[in-house]
């Protein structure tokens, strides 16, 4: 049930349910942690532009507040894959250039025409495009994509020229304008792999291609958040960076700290449950795990229905400053920490005690990459998939006020 429906059949003011929800378990997202980490990627890039990548709800951590904190704090362009995300965010006001690159014959280009959103190209698209564009009255703004090497999306090199050529004569008609060449990297990530430097060469002749079909374009990006901080020969006019603007580092080895990143989302909750139990007792589906010795047992209501990944076993969370294993099997709602033998005095304080999964590593407190470590997954992975059953609570936000207002130090409940 949502806020909204339990406040219509009287069981609380939507704003005393959010909140109760938020105290309860939430995922705080440290605006100010993002304008942090868009402000490093500004001074990297420059003196090209930074696209602040926010598909997928920003990574889990909301998209129409990261899209303004990014705004804020340096970024010119914002990057998502559907159109249906680029819409939502101009519902929400947000008025900036902004790209979607992944499409179906069921996308909307012709909201996306009429919202000003540009949109990737990479074949079939072209006729969709220009059909709203004739619909809409208005040129579609579109960005070019050709397959360097990662097999995806994009043209391949084979037809980029077909391609050119196609997107020219609509571009002569009027029904469109070509704003950007683009590509993908495959393997950034693993800085010592040649590959990013075939995929690069490979970009630099469509690019010379583009100019000799009479192209002229306002910018031309192949950067993600790995090409970004390693290779400063892929920047061109605009680099895209996703995972870096929410502080988590691309690299095995590299810390977010030792690359001057904050981690902008903490996953906490408060402890369930707290109880004595003797040596042997079995935890969970499965009774996969026993004590070996009297201990103390911490119930977690984090399962894999809020994110936590269910092959995480092992994972760490810290409870009043001390870290803990995840032991037996991630259940739906919730996890079991083991937390020793504990005198009554020590167990009191641990009732209700605040539970975190990971946050920003302060401290050596749990972080998404050792989440990401223990179900051996990306911290990609581990950031995105926290559900919508986690409420998003923000903390440092700007208020909408004139620039020069004092900061706002609230959760948005
Ligand atoms: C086309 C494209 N560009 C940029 C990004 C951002 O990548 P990263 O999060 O590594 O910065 C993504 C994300 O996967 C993407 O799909």
């Amino acid at each position: 049930m949502t806020y909204e429906a339990a406040a219509d059949i009287g069981i609380g003011s939507r704003a005393s349910i959010a909140k109760s929800a938020v105290l309860e378990r939430s995922a705080v997202i440290d605006l100010d942690a993002v304008r942090h980490n868009v402000r490093q990627f500004v001074g990297i890039a420059s003196p090209a532009a930074v696209m602040a990548v926010v598909k997928a709800d920003a990574y889990g951590h909301g998209a129409v507040q990261v899209a303004r904190a990014a705004l804020d704090a340096g970024a010119a362009w914002l990057g998502v894959a559907h159109i249906s995300e680029a819409l939502a965010l101009r519902a929400a006001g947000v008025d900036a250039p902004l790209l979607a690159w992944l499409h179906t014959r069921e996308s909307n280009f012709q909201a996306a025409v009429a919202a000003g959103v540009d949109v990737g190209v990479s074949g079939w698209e072209l006729e969709a495009v220009v059909a709203a564009a004739r619909e809409q009255e208005r040129p579609a703004r579109v960005h070019l994509k050709v397959d360097t090497g990662l097999g995806r999306n994009g043209c391949t090199i084979a037809d980029w020229d077909q391609l050119l050529g196609q997107a020219m004569e609509y571009q002569d008609q009027g029904l469109l304008r070509v704003v950007g060449i683009f590509s993908h990297l495959a393997v950034a990530d693993e800085p010592q792999r040649t590959e990013t430097d075939d995929q690069l060469s490979l970009f630099r002749e469509a690019i010379a291609m583009a100019e000799d079909a009479g192209v002229d374009t306002e910018v031309r990006h192949i950067a993600n958040t790995p090409a970004a901080l390693s290779r400063p020969d892929s920047h061109f006019d605009l680099v895209r960076v996703g995972l870096g603007i929410y502080g988590l580092s691309p690299f095995e080895g590299a810390t977010s700290a030792e690359l001057g990143l904050r981690p902008a989302m903490t996953v906490r909750t408060l402890l369930s449950n707290c109880k004595k139990v003797p040596q042997g007792q079995g935890v969970s589906y499965g009774l996969n795990y026993h004590t070996s010795e009297e201990s103390t047992l911490g119930l977690v209501p984090l399962g894999y229905a809020d994110g936590v990944p269910r092959i995480a076993t092992g994972g760490p969370v810290q409870v009043n400053g001390v870290t803990y294993p995840v032991v037996g099997r991630i259940a739906m709602d919730q996890m079991v920490i083991d937390l020793g033998p504990l005198s009554p005095e020590a167990m009191a304080g641990l009732k209700g005690a605040e539970a975190v999964m990971f946050g920003n590593g302060a401290g050596g407190g749990p972080t998404a990459d050792d989440w990401a470590a223990a179900a051996g997954t990306n911290n990609y992975e581990i950031v995105t998939r926290i559900s919508p059953r986690v409420p998003r609570s923000y903390v440092n936000e700007l208020p909408e006020a004139p620039a020069g207002a004092g900061r706002a130090e609230t959760a948005a409940l």
